[in-house]
């Protein structure tokens, strides 16, 4: 794994899909996201299956639950040999503490760790009128953020957008692993805060999370590669 990588979002609805998208790449072994659908569609073979070719998992479940079950199921995930998962922040202080505690091998290693702090997909209004949260969006991101680093977590998730401030507020080695990336010529789909992957390293983003932009691309391999050296500033 390298200090900062782009994770191309394996989603796929079949494992059968996801693993002939990965036949692309030859010897190249890229760092790959799996996500809910296809984690509920093929179950954890398909995480073996994507392991035993070599590449790095980040396991995006995003489990909130009481800290009992999540330190429990952290601790199933764990021995699949994930390289990085994550919970909600929102689950609270105790249940990260589970879950670091449920993701800690025998042997000492485990994955690493990060935390959802608000949804992308959360706009102010819904905060405020659904979640009844009071503090505007920026200042729940970080205090989440300060939390998940309180509780041991290596990092969380956000948009490039908001990693400077989670960087500023948490510290430089704490990780920010951010979605809602688009290089200059590329559909926005339906994301609506990006940047490229050039400003989404300036912006302080350890990891980039890249999904359709390299899935739907015409040479999805030349796509990643492209997007690589933008991000890697090489
Ligand atoms: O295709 P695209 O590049 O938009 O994919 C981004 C990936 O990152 C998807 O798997 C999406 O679910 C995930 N993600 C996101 N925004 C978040 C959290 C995860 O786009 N806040």
């Amino acid at each position: 794994m390298l200090a900062k990588d782009v994770i191309i979002a394996l989603d796929f609805p079949t494992g059968g899909e996801a693993l002939a998208f990965l036949d692309l790449f030859g010897d190249e072994r890229p760092f790959v996201k799996i996500g809910m659908e296809l984690f509920y569609s093929e179950g954890p073979s398909i995480v073996r299956a994507v392991k035993e070719r070599g590449c790095s998992v980040f396991l995006d479940l995003k489990l909130h639950d009481i800290p009992n079950t999540v330190k429990r199921a952290m601790a199933s995930l764990s021995g699949l040999g994930v390289d990085m998962t994550n919970v909600h922040a929102a689950g609270g202080s105790q249940m990260m503490k589970a879950a670091m505690e449920g993701l800690t091998r025998p042997d000492g290693t485990r994955p690493l760790l990060i935390a959802v702090t608000q949804l992308t997909s959360t706009s102010d209004g819904m905060l405020r009128d659904e979640l009844l949260i009071a503090s505007p969006m920026e200042e729940t991101i970080a205090s989440y953020a300060e939390n998940a680093m309180d509780a041991g977590l290596d990092g969380v998730v956000c948009s490039p957008l908001e990693a400077t401030l989670v960087k500023r507020r948490c510290g430089a080695a704490f990780l920010a692993v951010t979605p809602g990336i688009r290089p200059a010529d590329s559909a926005r789909d339906d994301q609506q805060r990006i940047t490229t992957p050039a400003m989404a390293r300036e912006a302080g983003s350890d990891f980039i999370v890249t999904g359709r932009p390299i899935t739907r691309a015409a040479d999805p391999v030349q796509a990643y590669q492209s997007i690589k050296k933008d991000f890697l500033g090489i």
